[in-house]
C-alpha cells in the first residue's frame, strides 16, 4: 500500500517531536558538553517537580532504571522477587541479573495486572521468604498501589514500581485521586522508561524517583561505576589526600560495584523539552482513548477495551481483548490484515514464564489469568499525532476484517 498522508501507516505507538525539541538537542550538540552535565541536572529537577517527589535520577533506559532500583536495595543473593506474569522482559530480567530469583505472580485476566489474590497466592505458594515486589502499571496507571503497599508491609517487602507505562498517571483510592505516579506514595522507588513509544521520548532513556536521599545517592553512584568524587565520602585517606589533607585532584574512589548507566545531555535535553509537553500529550491520549471507546461500543462483547482498575489517567497503549473464536480469525491473521490496511498493532505481552529462559529455569510455572489475557489482547495505534479520523480508520478496518 502506498503510504499517502490519508493512508499513512499508523504504528501502534510513536513519538511526537517538534521544532523546540530539535533546537534543544542541537544546542547541546553545539555546546562543549555532551555527556552528563547541566541538561541532565535540569531534567532531573524538572522531572522530580512534575511527579511530586524529592529526587529523580536519569539513566540510559527504563531497563537501567529498574536494574539500578533493584541494585540499590542491596538484597542478598538469591532473594525472591515477585514479578507479574505479564510484563516486558526487563521487569524479570533485572531480578535474574542482580542475582535474585523471580517469583511470578498471576495477573487478573481482564486488567492484565496484579491483584490482591494473585499476589497473596504467589506469597503463599513460595516456600522461601520473599524480599521485594515489582508491580507493573500495564497500559496506564493501573495498579491498586494502596493494596500492594499493605501486603508489602505485612510481609516486609520492598516495593519497586515499574511505571514504564504510567508517566503522567495518578494513584487512586476509592475512586479518588490520591497522588501522582512517581511520587512514591506507596513504594520505595519508581522506574520510568522514556522510549519513543512512551508518553514522552528521550530516544533511549529512563528515570528513577525516590524520596530517600540515601537511595538517591546510592543510585547516582551505581549509575557511574559505583564511584564517588566527593572528598567527604572517601574511605582510603592515604590515596585520597596529600600531606596537607587536600584531596588529590585526580582521585576518585569506587566503593561498590556499578555500571555506566548514565544518560547523556543530548538525551536529557530532549527529555526536558518533551517534559514541558507532558500534559498536552496526555490529554490528547485521553481524548483518543475516549474516542476509541465510543467507536468500539458496537463491537462488544467480541472486542472490548481492556478494563482499568481506575479511571483512564495516562494511557500509554490502547489494548483491546478480542474473542478470536467468534471473529473466526486468528490474531496473526488479524494483525496481517490490519497491516495490509496500513495499521500497526502489537501484543503486550507474551507471558514471561513462556519465554524459553524462564520456562527452562522455572518449568512448573503456569498462570491461567496471564494466559487468558495474553490469548485475547491486542494493542491498537495510540499516539499524540493521531486524530479522530485515524481512530475511525482503525475501527472501520476492524469492522471490514471481522465482517
Ligand atoms: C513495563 C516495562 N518495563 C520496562 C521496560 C524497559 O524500558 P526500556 O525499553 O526503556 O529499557 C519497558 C519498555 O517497554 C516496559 O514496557
Amino acid at each position: 500500500m502506498k503510504k499517502t498522508e490519508k493512508n499513512k501507516y499508523l504504528p501502534y505507538g510513536r513519538q511526537h517531536i517538534d521544532a523546540n525539541d530539535i533546537q534543544e538537542v542541537v544546542s547541546v550538540l553545539e555546546s562543549d558538553y555532551l555527556t552528563t552535565g547541566k541538561k541532565t541536572i535540569d531534567f532531573e529537577i524538572e522531572f522530580s517537580k512534575k511527579v511530586n517527589v524529592k529526587y529523580a535520577v536519569s539513566c540510559s533506559s527504563g531497563t537501567a532504571a529498574l536494574h539500578l532500583s533493584l541494585l540499590a536495595q542491596n538484597l542478598p543473593n538469591e532473594s525472591r522477587v515477585i514479578v507479574p506474569a505479564i510484563s516486558f522482559l526487563a521487569t524479570a530480567n533485572i531480578v535474574e541479573l542482580s542475582g535474585g530469583k523471580v517469583v511470578f505472580a498471576d495477573v487478573d485476566s481482564e486488567t492484565g495486572v496484579l491483584s490482591e489474590s494473585t499476589i497473596t497466592k504467589a506469597i503463599e505458594n513460595t516456600g522461601d521468604k520473599i524480599s521485594a515486589i515489582i508491580p507493573v502499571h500495564l497500559n496506564d496507571s493501573s495498579l491498586d498501589m494502596k493494596m500492594i503497599r499493605h501486603i508489602a508491609d505485612q510481609h516486609n517487602l520492598k516495593v519497586i514500581e515499574d511505571a514504564c507505562h504510567a508517566l503522567g498517571g495518578n494513584y487512586y483510592e476509592n475512586g479518588k485521586i490520591t497522588g501522582v505516579v512517581g511520587s512514591n506514595l506507596y513504594s520505595d522507588l519508581t522506574s520510568f522508561s522514556l522510549h519513543p513509544v512512551k508518553a514522552i521520548a528521550m530516544g533511549e532513556g529512563g528515570v528513577i524517583t525516590t524520596n530517600s536521599e540515601i537511595l538517591q545517592k546510592k543510585i547516582l553512584r551505581l549509575r557511574n561505576h559505583g564511584m564517588t568524587r566527593n572528598a567527604d565520602d572517601f574511605l582510603n585517606n592515604e590515596l585520597a589526600f596529600d600531606k596537607s589533607q587536600n584531596p588529590n585532584p585526580w582521585y576518585y574512589e569506587m566503593q561498590e560495584l556499578g555500571l555506566n548507566y548514565r544518560a547523556s545531555d543530548i538525551h536529557c535535553a530532549l527529555g526536558l523539552s518533551q517534559l514541558k509537553k507532558l500534559e498536552k500529550f496526555i490529554s490528547k491520549r485521553i481524548k483518543l482513548f475516549k474516542l476509541y471507546t465510543k467507536h468500539l461500543e458496537s463491537f462488544s462483547p467480541t472486542i472490548i477495551p481492556v478494563k482499568n482498575n481506575f479511571s483512564v489517567s495516562a494511557p500509554h497503549l490502547f489494548p483491546v481483548l478480542i474473542d478470536f473464536n467468534s471473529i473466526r480469525k486468528s490474531r496473526a491473521e488479524l494483525m496481517r490484515l490490519l497491516d495490509e490496511k496500513g495499521i500497526g498493532s502489537q501484543v503486550h505481552y507474551i507471558p514471561l514464564f513462556l519465554h524459553p529462559y524462564y520456562k527452562n529455569k522455572y518449568h512448573h510455572n503456569h498462570y491461567e489469568g496471564a494466559i487468558k489475557y495474553y490469548e485475547r489482547c491486542l494493542s491498537l495505534p495510540l499516539y499524540y499525532d493521531m486524530n479522530e479520523d485515524d481512530v475511525i480508520r482503525v475501527t472501520t478496518a476492524l469492522q471490514e476484517i471481522i465482517g
